[in-house]
């Protein structure tokens, strides 16, 4: 079986191919504006404009036409309104006009899955996934992926961009704040604001903005600043690891690219004495090949939809979703 994932839900638009278990092709084109955040309309225009040319790269790199894809998955949500409904609207046309079965992915699960997917589907980790709209520690449970805890208001890729922004550094921010702050020196002290299970950083990010503006050492503010919310998302995963007993943790989501919070989850991984995973970098960020290998366990378990189902879901929970394929 040949599938097609399509991963549309924010800034990148991207197209997988998946053959039976294998990735043929997952390719990427990214939306970077040029001042501030992400603009929806922009993205919108980003993705009309790239979707044929990157479908028909991604279809000439794995040797196939349209007429061989058996199945279409695509990002239903969580995401950005106008991004998932012109991601939609061309997966269902693509899906209608040539007759083939279509799956809606939660982007979430995906970053989960293919998680899994390359390090053994037999494991059932703590999962952290950090991306620039999602901070949560997550797990399996009863039949769902259960949300052990979260953030409260921004995600931590989202402090990192918004920071980065504040003190000139261009977008994505995340890799920037990381190589200043191997030069940090002096610790500046930030809130840490962990409340049972869950965290809040839209305090802590006024404050480092404010800190920046006061003058401080932006090496230091950024080593400060990576310590803080690294930190508390250490913290959660580390509960929730004691609360559930797993045996492993796996790092997800773009922000899981970061050297500094995988070298302090790998320690308290040690504590444990659990095994420590970190999806690869060409996966971890958004891509279409979660999106296809997601689809696939879906239609698999019979999880395929009518086109009254394929409504975009933009606030879709991560916990809202049954998972057949996994058996406990
Ligand atoms: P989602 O929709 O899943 O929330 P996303 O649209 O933000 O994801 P991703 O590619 O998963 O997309 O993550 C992008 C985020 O990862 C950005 O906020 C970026 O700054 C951050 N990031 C990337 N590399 C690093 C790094 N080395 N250190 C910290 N953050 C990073
Ligand atoms: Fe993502």
């Amino acid at each position: 079986m040949i599938t097609l994932g399509i991963e549309g839900t924010a800034h990148t638009l991207s197209f997988g191919i998946i053959q039976d278990e294998k990735i043929l092709v997952n390719i990427s084109d990214q939306y970077i504006p040029e001042t501030g955040g992400i603009h929806p309309r922009e993205a919108v225009e980003h993705h009309t404009k790239c979707f044929k040319p990157l479908l028909i790269e991604a279809l000439k790199k794995a040797n196939l036409s349209m007429k061989n894809i058996d199945l279409i998955a695509f990002s239903q949500g969580p995401g950005l309104g106008p991004c998932l409904r012109s991601v939609a609207v061309a997966a269902r046309s693509l899906s209608q006009l040539l007759s083939k079965d279509l799956v809606g992915v939660n982007h979430c699960l995906a970053h989960i899955e293919i998680g899994r997917k390359e390090i053994g589907n037999h494991i059932d980790p703590i999962v952290l996934y950090v991306s620039g709209g999602n901070s949560m520690v997550t797990g399996f449970e009863e039949g769902r992926y259960r949300i052990f805890g979260e953030t409260l208001d921004i995600p931590i890729g989202n402090l990192l961009d918004t920071f980065a922004r504040h003190v000139g550094l261009q977008h994505p921010g995340g890799p920037k704040v990381e190589k200043l702050a191997k030069n940090g020196k002096n610790f500046i002290k930030l809130p840490y604001v962990v409340k049972g299970m869950d965290l809040s950083y839209s305090g802590l990010l006024t404050a480092a903005n404010n800190k920046f503006t006061e003058g401080a050492n932006l090496n230091d503010l950024c080593y400060s600043l990576q310590e803080v919310t690294f930190s508390m998302l250490t913290e959660i995963t580390e509960r929730a690891l004691a609360h559930t007993e797993k045996d492993s943790i796996l790092l997800t989501g773009g922000v899981a690219a970061n050297k500094r919070l995988q070298e302090m989850l790998k320690s308290i991984s040690e504590e444990h004495n659990v095994n420590f995973y970190v999806v690869s970098p060409k996966l971890a960020g958004d891509n279409g090949a979660m999106i296809a290998w997601t689809g696939i366990l879906q239609y698999q378990h019979g999880m395929k939809l009518n086109l009254a189902e394929t409504k975009i879901k933009a606030k879709w929970r991560l916990d809202e979703i049954e998972i057949p394929w996994i058996t406990k």
